[in-house]
């Protein structure tokens, strides 16, 4: 592995260091905060006591737990020996306490169609899904994929499988049928839950062809559940005795599903993410670390009380959407908005138009949202009362101080504290964090592991480097929604996490502590990118383009970019014979889009008669990244032939589209 490879540019970094100012909290708000500074006190005197208090607070047990925690390093159990239904701990038992009434969900569908789901509502639609998958043969410990847009019968979907013990693979509808089916494959599904597509930027985008397209080379797939979102607006063709409409079959099952109790390490789902091959890994969730981790972290990094209305704008085919609009929010009887499309839909106001309206009081987004919102200036926020707003939060991407501020000045009216939320696929929870109404932030800095929590940053050799340095940022103690593997690859899992520095969890992630111990995220120091807050692997694009007929050999490296942190750049030897093209830049850049998902497609495509490799063959990605970014190059003294450099940088002037 190179560990310089997508590191960001050195002035980026410059600039995110050069932030000084700080933002104490505001008194009236710590008096009324959930998290106090003693939980930092409480989880460093004795910290499996402390998430065993926790787990023990939280969760609905159907059998309470003997044991915390089991570690045999790198395989962790938690709260072993007990039994629980995470369906009945995100539903039923709100309703039993009366909270029936209570809104799970305010549904804003593109077109402005919308519907409210109570918790009644919930639990009722979760069960006749959950009695739907049965009658499809879905049985405790199989496994379902979903692929939808960002409508309620998701989160029903995902919750009806846990309330079986069937583990879901949600698939972000993004990705292409490829992408789908390698997944379904890898995950061996039994059943498909998709739609006849979805509303994206005012049009009406089919999913149920790529679906189709996936199931023909994914054999495991026995059935397929189709949810009506578009109607008229697309044509859906169904497969006698494999497809069925949502409506025909949930419609008509009885109202009531036992929630089966399942152990607290029963696979609660896979989610599959970037790494440094080809192969996306299918990260491994259970169920009570998960819940206890997602719910408590939710309570106290937003801090949520019970009128809040809050609004997680992920995706939910990403890990935040699964542990920040659905489970942790949930679990804790959140209020929660979702909303199916993106943002400058019909207009660049859309968003705060929806805080306006449902007075949410907690937004939790990505900075390239937030970026490309200060692009379209302060005008479209100014437009509307957004005095609802008590949190903000940031996730997926290191957030530059200007974000930052803009962020908290324009979206929070300059006194809501504003939480930047370090984490992953594989932590499950965040896990690097201020505590709002306890920590003083600095904007850039998601400041400090949450309690519980042991982060360090290490030099090349795994020493813990002095505060004031940089390194790379490793975990060193277990925490309850860690992933538990790698699903079906357990050496890989080994040698991914924990094999870089012996005993610590690796992230992947560079990052520097200053003077005052906050922590400072840099960026990927691995080959995988991130691109507007997506993980993408260099090698899987790579993959993809040599996999197109005309293509010889290809580099794919980040470059920095003021919209989305990363873009990415493809550097292309064309076969013998072909001759490069505008063309054919499209087409391959294209092609990438179909074999993986438009958010990996190239913004820069450049054709080369050479790569720049190492001696022992490497490609040398440090080196393309300078040119790409116009830099002046470094050391090339490991270069097999310094010219192939030269011959590249002449062509970099037709490389932008
Ligand atoms: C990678 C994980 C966590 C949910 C969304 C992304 C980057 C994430 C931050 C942050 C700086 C961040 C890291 C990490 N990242 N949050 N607050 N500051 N970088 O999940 O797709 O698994 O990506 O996103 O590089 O390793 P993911």
């Amino acid at each position: 592995m190179t560990v310089d490879s997508t590191a960001p540019s050195q002035p980026a970094i410059e600039n995110l260091l050069a932030e000084r100012r700080t933002f104490p909290p505001d008194p009236a708000f710590t008096a009324q905060a959930n998290a106090k500074a003693s939980l930092y006190e409480e989880a460093d005197r004795d910290f499996e006591a402390f998430w065993a208090r926790i787990a023990r607070e939280r969760v609905d047990w159907t059998k309470p737990f003997e044991q915390t925690l089991d570690w045999q390093l790198p395989f962790a159990k938690w709260f072993i020996g007990g039994t629980l239904n995470i369906s009945e701990n995100c539903v039923d038992r709100h309703v039993k306490q009366g909270l029936g009434h209570k809104v799970a969900y305010h549904w804003i569908g593109e077109p402005g169609d919308t519907r409210t789901i109570t918790y009644a509502d919930l639990l009722r639609e979760v069960q006749k899904a959950a009695n739907a998958l049965k009658e499809l043969g879905v049985k405790t410990g199989d496994r379902v994929a979903i692929y939808m847009p960002m409508i309620p019968e998701l989160p029903v979907a995902m919750l009806a499988c846990a309330r079986l013990g069937a583990a879901h693979t949600v698939v972000f509808g993004g990705f292409s049928a490829e992408a789908l089916a390698g997944r379904i494959n890898d995950a061996e599904a039994k059943v498909l839950i998709t739609a006849d597509g979805g509303w994206r930027r005012g049009k009406a985008t089919p999913l149920k062809p790529a679906a189709d397209e996936a199931i023909a080379n994914a054999p495991t797939i026995e059935h397929v559940l189709v949810v009506q979102r578009l109607g008229d607006a697309a044509e859906t063709s169904m497969t006698e005795g494999r497809d069925v409409w949502w409506h025909d079959i949930v419609g008509r099952q009885p109202e009531t599903c036992s929630p089966v109790p399942v152990d607290s390490e029963h696979l609660l789902y896979l989610l599959y993410t970037s790494g440094t091959t080809a192969k996306p890994k299918g990260i491994v969730h259970t169920t009570a670390g998960y819940l206890v981790g997602t719910s408590f972290t939710h309570e106290m990094i937003f801090d949520v009380k019970p009128d809040d209305v809050y609004w997680c704008a992920a995706d939910i085919g990403w890990v935040t959407g699964h542990s920040y609009i659905v489970y942790g929010p949930l679990a804790n009887a959140t209020t929660g908005v979702l909303y199916e499309g993106t943002p400058d839909t019909p207009a660049w106001d859309r968003w705060w138009q929806i805080v306006e309206q449902y007075k949410v009081s907690i937004l939790y987004c990505a900075p390239t949202a937030i970026r490309a919102f200060m692009k379209q200036g302060e005008e479209h926020p100014a437009k509307h009362d957004l005095s609802s707003l008590r949190v903000l939060g940031s996730v997926g991407e290191p957030i530059n101080p200007e974000a930052w501020l803009w962020y908290q000045q324009n979206i929070g009216g300059g006194k809501t504290p504003v939480v930047d939320t370090w984490w992953q696929t594989e932590t499950g929870m965040i896990l690097i964090t201020p505590l709002p109404g306890v920590t003083t932030t600095k904007p850039g800095s998601a400041t400090f592991p949450f309690p519980g929590i042991e982060a360090d940053v290490v030099d090349n050799e795994g020493r813990s480097v002095p505060l004031g340095g940089g390194g790379y940022l490793v975990l060193k103690r277990p925490w309850p929604a860690m992933l538990r593997g790698i699903y079906g690859d357990p050496e890989r899992y080994q040698e991914t996490y924990w094999s870089r520095f012996p005993g610590m969890y690796f992230a992947g992630d560079g990052a520097k502590r200053d003077e005052e111990g906050y922590f400072w995220l840099l960026g990927r120091v691995d080959d995988v990118m991130n691109v507007a807050g997506h993980r993408i692997s260099t090698i899987e694009v790579e993959s993809a383009l040599v996999d197109h007929k005309k293509v010889a050999e290809s580099a794919v490296v980040g470059k920095n970019d003021p919209l989305t942190g990363q873009a990415i750049f493809a550097f292309v030897i064309l076969k013998a014979g072909v001759e490069p093209s505008d063309g054919l830049g499209i087409e391959l850049r294209e092609h990438v889009a179909k074999v993986i998902s438009p958010i990996a497609r190239p913004k820069f495509l450049m054709f080369t008669p050479d790569l720049p490799k190492t001696r022992s063959g490497k490609i040398m990605r440090r080196l393309l990244r300078d040119i790409a970014e116009g830099r002046t190059l470094g050391d090339t003294t490991t270069l097999a032939d310094a010219g192939v450099v030269d011959a590249i940088r002449e062509r970099s002037g037709a490389a932008e589209e």
